[in-house]
């Protein structure tokens, strides 16, 4: 069983983009604590894009080959009907993350697209937020 952690728009530069709201992590970082946590049985893939249509295609694919997907859509989340509609195609669990706790910022940042379809939303808990998530799907695909 294959989750997709997907990750939208300058996440690419994690660690090194305004470290004092995103942190000092990285993707790689990321992934080795997303795999530290998978339950007995599961494997994950991590991808990131800058690219909004390589985001719908890997959605697509996981309709194949994941049982959940994982998604910081980046500001994608607050423009992309695009991305909402490819995850509406998708049956498994979605679970929604931002590393920043966007409620907390601008207002533009307070509206998701993604979380009218997210099984469950998670904010501001850093890249521990991701862990938090993969767990999730573990154990709703796994009950
Ligand atoms: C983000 C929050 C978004 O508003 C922002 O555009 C990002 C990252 C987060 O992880 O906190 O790129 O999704």
């Amino acid at each position: 069983r294959h989750i997709y952690i997907l990750n939208g728009p300058n996440l690419n530069l994690l660690g090194k983009r305004q470290p004092d709201i995103y942190g000092h992590d990285t993707l790689e970082d990321v992934e080795r604590n997303c795999r530290a946590v998978l339950a007995e049985g599961f494997d994950l893939s991590l991808l990131q894009s800058n690219w909004e249509g390589q985001i719908i295609d890997w959605i697509h694919e996981a309709r194949e080959k994941a049982c959940g997907i994982v998604i910081n859509p980046g500001a994608f989340t607050h423009t992309s009907v695009a991305i909402l509609d490819a995850l509406n195609t998708f049956e498994g669990p979605v679970m929604e993350v931002h590393i920043s706790n966007v409620h907390q910022r601008e207002s533009f940042r307070h509206h998701s697209y993604i979380s009218l379809r997210a099984n469950g939303v998670i904010a501001g808990l850093g890249i521990e937020g991701y862990e938090a998530a993969t767990r999730r799907i573990c154990s709703i695909v796994g009950a």
